[in-house]
């Protein structure tokens, strides 16, 4: 059943009492419900109006004509209309203002037509304006309207009902009914008197020849006179609809103003705490105060469950960080935690190896392109100091060209500008070269022509790799003689069951691999060519917690689990939604001069830049203070797990469809500085 729901009200701000206006000695409402009668596709048709007294002469008309009427909330439209449709219970609903007295019936049956050929959510002629202002429709399911009047908390959503529906394209159907031909300079609505000055004279042209008269008849007379058509031609279309945006500024304002730290006292209070005994107050650069500003951002995490956790001080989280793109599978995946349960009873540690350490070893060569030995250590780190000191030690030479992150040691750290406790002569071996150019890696290779023993770099991290750079990387690499090394610590696992290598079908000599290895647990692996490995006999790649137990066996869970369920296939779709969500949000709230979205759907960055009025790390300050009001965790990537569901993306772009107008009017408007309640971020240390 398709229910049309025509709103009105006595109390218009600039032409009062509207509605009741005599055109052609009937009342406007009354002539609209005329011609709306004649829509086939509106079964029952009912008026909403408030239950204001004035509006009681609204009511009245309704009993006269015989047409059902409604009475709720004045200024909560939304409400209105919900309960207006609460006790017919329709399947979709059109709605119609009472501002259009020349409203089309058939050109309503054609957008409830689209709409349902289309299985929309919501569908309209008012997206896109292509029609005259005035031949206004939309059309949405009754499920849409009971999901906005649940949770849409904004002035504008409140009030024209409907946006919290069409502004939400990842998670609605919605479709836009366009004319061929714009008509949209037209204005046929009745806000003001000159409107209704056109609206009369269109009304006694054409009605006494004939009563039904049609948007073409409309458009001939006004054509044949156009000094009708020019009487209100100069009134800026949507204004109600400008208005309500200011007030949502002013409601998003009053929300940031919230004093932050009672929200996260403990948090605050336990890392005050820890920095009087742990250096930083983490154990984890990423995890501190440098990348969560001071004053706006939880500290401390409880627990985690799924793709949520809860901060100390009880709020939860929808999590994009998953422990910095560790967790992969989800906090305490069911699968993981059964096998390392299972090994906690035999133990975690033994004095000789354990056969868990090859059986996680086979299944690893069966999912890496490149491996075929394999050995294991706990961090990241671990994995590319064991594979820079192999390729040293395989090519008897000491440098090394990198790009990206590797980790914490002097190798690699040496080489960016946290080099403190760095000996030069260490510092002096390691060279960067950038992403997608294979000139500057040539130029790295050819100044110390001879002498380097590795390459060594994320085979993708912000963007994708140009046609043919990893294939010309290892090409140069091995033409100067050196080892190719793909740190794949974030994309293995994560890209493909195989990494990036199996992604981009480019294999390295050797790969080290961590993060998603085990879900959380702490494991990391070297791996590559046996010639090379074999290697790993003669250096020493040795540690206590090597063979450590509980974490192969989350290992081998999580392997198997990669490759029993459509793992990587979830964290691609989910991630696509995300990175077109925020890309669409990126573009209609207009902040694409400061912010854009890339990266693999799996792992996917936003990009802040400088403003005029504000720097990057100001911009990305008030980002992270108004998200992680609102439940969302992220330092500016989103690490998708499989734990993830199509209702945390919802989640995700509802909050940046509040926060992303917020920057835009902060960054236009007074300021970023005066939205925030913290001091900005420091632009400490940044790899990527
Ligand atoms: C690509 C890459 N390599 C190496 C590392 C170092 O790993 P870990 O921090 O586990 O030592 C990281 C950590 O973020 C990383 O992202």
């Amino acid at each position: 059943m398709i229910l049309g729901i025509l709103q009105a009200r006595m109390s218009s701000t600039r032409l009062p009492g509207k509605v009741l206006e005599p055109i052609l000695g009937r009342p406007m409402l009354e002539r609209q419900i005329e011609r709306l009668r004649r829509a086939r596709r509106i079964d029952r048709l009912v008026v909403a109006t408030s239950t204001e007294a004035a509006d009681d002469a609204i009511q009245a008309l309704c009993v006269r004509v015989a047409v059902e009427c409604f009475r709720g909330s004045l200024d909560d439209v939304l409400d209105r209309f919900y309960r207006a449709a609460q006790s017919a219970q329709p399947d979709h609903i059109v709605r119609l203002t009472a501002d259009c007295p020349l409203t089309d019936p058939a050109l309503i049956d054609h957008i409830v037509e689209f709409y349902l050929a289309g299985g929309y959510d919501y569908a309209s002629n008012t997206l896109e304006p292509t029609y005259p202002d005035g031949l206004d429709a939309e059309v949405f399911s009754y499920r849409a309207l009971a999901d906005a009047w649940r949770e849409a908390d904004l002035p504008s959503q409140r009030e024209h009902v409907t946006p919290f529906i069409h502004r939400q394209p990842a998670r609605y159907r919605v479709g836009s009914f366009k004319s061929a031909r714009d008509l949209s300079g037209l204005r046929w609505t009745v806000d003001r008197a000159e409107d209704l000055q056109l609206v009369r004279r269109v009304y006694e042209a054409l009605f006494p020849v004939d009563p039904c008269f049609d948007t073409d008849a409309i458009l001939g007379y006004l054509a044949a006179n156009p000094e009708v058509a020019a009487v209100n031609s100069k009134i800026e279309r949507n204004e109600g609809m400008l208005k309500s945006l200011t007030r949502d500024a002013e409601v998003l304002r009053a929300r940031s103003a919230q004093d932050p730290s009672e929200r996260y006292r403990k948090s605050e209070a336990l890392l005050r705490r820890a920095l009087g005994v742990i250096p930083l107050g983490s154990q984890t650069f990423s995890k501190s105060y440098t990348q969560y500003p001071l004053g706006v951002s939880p500290y401390f995490i409880t627990h985690g469950k799924g793709s949520r956790v809860w901060d100390v001080d009880g709020n939860e989280y929808v999590d994009f960080v998953n422990g910095l793109a560790s967790v992969n599978l989800g906090y305490c995946d069911p699968d993981v935690t059964a096998a390392v349960r299972t090994q906690l009873e035999r133990g975690t540690i033994f004095s000789l190896a354990s056969p868990i350490e090859l059986e996680v070893a086979e299944e690893l060569v069966r999912m890496v392109p490149c491996a075929e030995m394999v050995r294991f250590g706990k961090n990241g780190s671990d994995a590319t100091a064991g594979a820079v000191r192999l390729a040293r030690a395989y090519t008897g030479r000491e440098r090394v060209a990198v790009c990206g992150y590797h980790g914490w040691q002097d190798w690699y750290i040496g080489s960016t500008a946290r080099h403190k406790g760095v000996p030069q002569a260490v510092r002096d071996l390691t060279r960067t070269f950038a992403y997608n150019d294979l000139a500057s890696l040539e130029k790295v290779l050819a100044t110390h022509l001879g002498q380097y023993a590795a390459v060594v770099l994320e085979p993708m991290n912000v963007v994708e790799p140009a046609r043919g750079f990893l294939e010309g990387v290892r090409e140069l690499t091995h033409a100067h003689g050196a080892l190719l090394v793909f740190d794949e610590t974030i994309t293995g696992f994560r890209f493909a069951n195989g990494g990036a290598q199996e992604l981009f079908g480019v294999t390295p000599d050797l790969t080290s691999l961590g993060k998603g290895l085990a879900n959380g647990y702490p494991l990391s692996a070297v791996t590559g060519k046996a010639d090379v490995m074999r290697l790993m006999e003669e250096i020493f790649f040795s540690f206590t917690f090597g063979g450590e137990a509980l974490s192969l066996a989350a290992g081998l869970a999580t392997m198997q689990k990669l490759q029993r369920e459509p793992v990587v296939e979830t964290l691609r779709r989910n991630g696509q939604r995300v990175l077109d969500g925020v890309r669409r949000l990126i573009e209609s709230t207009g902040v694409g001069g400061f912010l854009s979205i890339s990266g693999n759907p799996t792992w996917t960055f936003l990009n802040f830049k400088d403003a005029p009025s504000a720097t990057l790390w100001e911009i990305k300050t008030l980002f992270l203070q108004e998200v992680f009001a609102r439940g969302i965790l992220t330092i500016g990537t989103h690490n998708m797990s499989y734990a993830h569901t199509e209702a945390d993306v919802d989640r995700l772009l509802q909050v940046y469809g509040e926060v992303l107008p917020l920057l835009r009017e902060a960054v236009e408007g007074p300021g970023v500085r005066r939205y925030l309640r913290c001091e900005p971020l420091e632009p400490l240390f940044r790899v990527r």
